[in-house]
């Protein structure tokens, strides 16, 4: 296992939810990091919760490549790419479907990670990483209104067993969570949350929901592993189990 001490870990996502986590953990291991959002307040906010001179924020939008380019550039070199930023899927029945959500979805999740690995390879130092974030929807898909999200998240499998060889000795990984309590569930069922989270938790192998805290030492891992590429690490409690 190699030591982030000193490395420069760059988290788009990094201002909330698990990308906050992975920030968290990684700072915790001595790396200095950047983390990357559309919203310059919610990157404030984070940059004080952190609490460190370590932290900087970059605002930009992983949908706009002209904002990844310009990112890259202001950040230089780097060692590992965490991206973990993403909005509320589509989840209407497919015959309801609104397209131009669905492109909007597929623009920023699915777009967003191939834009960010071209321009990533530009500055990644050798020994580096890129991890990207599926979900648990490619496996237990919600029914109705899952199968663009399904056909999202399972992509990204492909996605890194693909890039894993065209960049080799470049390591590119995936993380697949269960459900994570964070701010993105607030946003799509609101106060609805903690009977949603009761019912999952009491179904679950683990007993309950996860926190960001949870989810980070999987990406920790991917970071840290030299043999670890292609591969898609499932760190759900076993929620694919039932
Ligand atoms: N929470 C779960 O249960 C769960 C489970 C499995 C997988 N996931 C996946 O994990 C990812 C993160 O979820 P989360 O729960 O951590 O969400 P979250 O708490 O809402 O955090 C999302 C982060 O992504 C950033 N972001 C969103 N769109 C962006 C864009 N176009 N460009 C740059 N940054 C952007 C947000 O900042 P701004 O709003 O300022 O841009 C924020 O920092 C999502 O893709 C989600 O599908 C989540």
């Amino acid at each position: 296992m190699t030591s982030l001490t000193g490395k420069k870990i760059i988290v788009v996502g990094g201002s909330s939810g698990i990308g906050f986590g992975v920030a968290a953990a990684v700072l915790e291991h001595g790396a200095e990091v950047v983390i990357v959002g559309r919203s310059e307040d919610k990157l404030k906010a984070a940059e004080k919760r952190f609490g460190t001179g370590r932290v900087t924020g970059i605002a930009a939008d992983m949908a706009k490549e002209a904002d990844i380019a310009r990112l890259f550039d202001a950040v230089g070199a780097f060692d590992h790419l965490v991206a973990t930023a993403g909005t509320p899927p589509p989840n209407d029945p497919i015959g309801q479907t609104d397209m131009d959500f669905v492109r909007r979805f597929v623009d920023s999740k699915l777009i967003g990670a191939v834009m960010l690995a071209k321009h990533a390879v530009r500055k990644l130092n050798k020994g580096g990483s890129m991890i990207f974030t599926s979900s648990i929807n490619k496996d237990r898909p919600p029914v109705p209104g899952g199968s663009v999200v399904s056909a999202v998240a399972g992509s990204f499998s492909y996605f890194a067993r693909a890039l894993a060889l065209e960049l080799a000795p470049t390591r590119v990984n995936i993380v697949s969570p269960g459900w994570v309590d964070t701010e993105m569930w607030d946003e799509i069922v609101g106060e609805a949350k903690s009977g949603y989270f009761n019912e999952m938790g009491g179904c679950i192998p683990a007993g309950r929901i996860a926190r960001p805290a949870d989810i980070a030492p999987a990406y920790l891992y991917l970071m840290q592993n030299e043999f670890m590429t292609g591969e898609t690490v499932h760190i759900d409690g076993g929620q694919r189990l039932v």
